[in-house]
């Protein structure tokens, strides 16, 4: 008997690329996981007609109708529980959850992030690792903990910033790369294959951090 697809719940704010990714590849009914929501926090994010075109629900969590941090927590935990939502995926979602959440989450939570983990941190990496001189740059999926992006790594997959690189097209370069390490790195949760040791992820045993995903290997 083939295992139940995980349902995942996936939090955007914009444009919705990368959950774009998820939806491509949760359209494959072998893959392990299913995208049984996408919440966002601004009702104009382009991610929620990605998601209606998908056929999969939608709901709008509006930071702004929110007293703080805690209730807006409390209302996208209800949002995500509702639909029976098993695991977390933020692709490009914007706000930063109280510790509280992330721990009624253990291991649950994945992120996206456009560095190559632990450089750049934060926002404006891609304009940062120009300016910091970097020749390789990258994107790191990550399980979320209370620290911001830094979590156990799970995937990574590097680029190489060149002479005449601007923002836009070194940020164009690793999105292509975001779009094949999510849905495999989600593939990888959904099936239960990571093991979680003090910040060190692994993948069936083999160290996570071992895994250059470009190009990514055949069959992932
Ligand atoms: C991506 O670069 C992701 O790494 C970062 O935010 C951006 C979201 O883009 N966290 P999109 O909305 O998925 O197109």
């Amino acid at each position: 008997m083939t295992a139940a697809r995980k349902r995942v719940g996936v939090l955007i704010s914009g444009r919705g690329s990368n959950l774009q990714s998820l939806l491509d590849a949760a359209a494959d009914p072998a893959y392990p996981a299913e995208i049984a929501l996408v919440v966002s926090n601004k009702a104009d994010a382009y991610g929620l007609e990605r998601a209606r075109q998908a056929g999969v629900a939608t709901a709008v969590v509006d930071h702004k109708a929110y007293a703080g941090r805690d209730a807006f927590d409390a209302a996208i935990d209800a949002a995500l529980r509702a639909a029976g939502c098993e695991l977390i995926c933020l692709a490009g979602f914007m706000r930063i959850f109280t510790p509280d959440f992330v721990n009624r989450w253990p291991n649950r939570i994945l992120n996206i992030h456009p560095s190559l983990l632990p450089a750049f941190t934060g926002l404006h990496v891609q304009h940062r690792a120009i300016e910091a001189g970097a020749t390789i740059a990258g994107c790191t999926v990550h399980i979320v903990t209370p620290d911001l992006d830094a979590g156990p790594i799970l995937a990574q997959a590097a680029v190489p910033v060149l002479a005449d690189d601007t923002e836009d097209s070194l940020s164009a370069r690793i999105l292509e790369q975001e779009h094949r390490l999510y849905p495999a790195a989600l593939a990888w949760l959904a099936a239960g294959r990571v093991r979680v040791a003090g910040n060190r992820a692994s993948v069936d045993g083999a160290m996570a951090s071992g895994v250059l995903l470009s190009p990514l290997p055949e069959g992932l």
